[in-house]
């Protein structure tokens, strides 16, 4: 068999499920993944694209219908989940309401067997790992949330496990503990050298933690790469928008140069430098432009783009500007998101209702084929 030298390669997996009426749902179509060894790399798409699916795959909990899923090499077909020690982390931390602390971080150590010397020792480093000190006496009930998800990290981490499988575990947080319990997955993964696999909606997190982010759509990779590379060069609409919340301007490329593509969107004629156009673009050819908020800038003065402002949401260091845009009076005014960040004393903060104009370089799009 070919060698690809990651630790864990999923190659060409599909799963379909049948649906209460018989119906089948293609949950994961033909995914090819490579993740090498203590990599953190998060999935992201959105509801139903297949992620849960993919990572129980990989943790032995469903079985692909085609593909094979290698660690090292080694085909993990008919390997139980048991033996393959890829623990799941889920967003309902799934405790043992009964059980103390100590008991519930236990638990996987007990079912194997180990002495009750041994597993003290390691309920106390995995409980010292993800600050629980403390608090092992307690029950589930009597925890907040982070404590609950911790533990349930600690649960996962007393284990060794080869690899982590994160299925949304934060989205029960409130925004700090969120902020908080993620760098402690972070700390401890760097710590351990332990491989993660991270399934998130939210970018933000996705974008902070990971190594690789994989973006999934429909049961496929749309994108996969680095953060600034699925950020600063997204492949595709769709990854612009879910990564970056791109606005979108649908029109034509009306000539084609050496350096440039000319398109008319908007009302008006942008030149897009040819390495930011999908290739084999020419003159007539459907384009799609895709901005994102934080390249579109407002000022008074005047530009081919007059905007009304809809909204300003002022957040401190930023304020997020909702513009009503249109064409020409037969358009209906659609919405421009806009992001202006607040330097002190370089700040204009304009007010909803107010007349302005938008501010678009050439330079800063990406033409896609439409
Ligand atoms: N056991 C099942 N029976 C039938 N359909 C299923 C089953 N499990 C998943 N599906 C379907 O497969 C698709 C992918 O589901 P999956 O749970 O992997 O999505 P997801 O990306 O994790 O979504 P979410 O972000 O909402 O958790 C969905 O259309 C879902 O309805
Ligand atoms: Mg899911």
């Amino acid at each position: 068999m070919e060698q690809s030298g990651a630790y864990l390669e999923l190659r060409n997996i599909s799963k379909s499920f049948r649906d209460g009426r018989g119906n089948r749902v293609e949950a994961v179509h033909d995914l090819s993944l490579q993740v090498q060894r203590g990599e953190f790399v998060t999935i992201i798409g959105p509801s139903g694209c297949g992620k849960t699916t993919t990572l129980r795959m990989v943790s032995g909990i469903e079985d692909p219908d085609s593909g094979e899923i290698l660690l090292e090499g080694k085909r993990l077909t008919g390997v139980s989940p048991q033996e393959r020690n890829m623990p799941m982390v889920f967003q309902s931390y799934a405790l043992f309401p009964h059980m103390p602390v100590f008991d519930n971080i236990a638990y996987g150590l007990r079912m194997r067997g180990m002495s009750s010397d041994a597993i003290a020792h390691d309920v106390a480093l995995a409980s010292q790992m993800v600050d629980l000190v403390g608090v092992e006496h307690r029950y589930p009930g009597e925890l907040s949330g982070g404590q609950q998800q911790r533990v349930a990290l600690a649960r996962a981490l007393v284990l060794k496990p080869r690899i982590i499988l994160f299925d949304e575990p934060l989205s029960n947080l409130d925004p700090r503990l969120r902020t908080q319990t993620r760098r402690a997955i972070r700390r401890v993964q760097e710590l351990l050298g332990i491989t993660i696999i991270y399934v998130t909606h939210d970018q933000s997190e996705a974008l902070s933690l990971s190594d690789n982010i994989v973006i999934m759509d429909h049961g496929k990779i749309a994108q996969s790469g680095s953060p600034e590379t699925v950020y600063n060069s997204p492949a595709s609409p769709f990854v612009s928008d879910f990564i970056g919340n791109a606005n979108f301007f649908d029109g034509e490329v009306s000539k084609t140069g050496a350096k440039t593509l000319e398109v008319h969107a908007a009302g008006h004629t942008f030149s897009v430098p040819i390495e930011r156009c999908d290739s084999g673009l020419e003159a007539g050819s459907a384009v799609r432009l895709a901005v994102k908020p934080e390249l579109v800038s407002i000022s008074r003065e005047k530009s081919p783009f007059a905007v009304t402002v809809d909204v300003a949401s002022f957040v401190g260091p930023i304020t997020e500007y909702k513009l009503q845009f249109e064409v020409d009076s037969s358009d209906s005014p659609r919405i421009i998101t806009a992001i202006e960040s607040n330097v002190e004393g370089f700040t204009t903060v304009y007010h909803a209702g107010e007349q302005v104009y938008m501010h678009l370089k050439d330079d800063q799009i990406r033409a896609y084929r439409a």
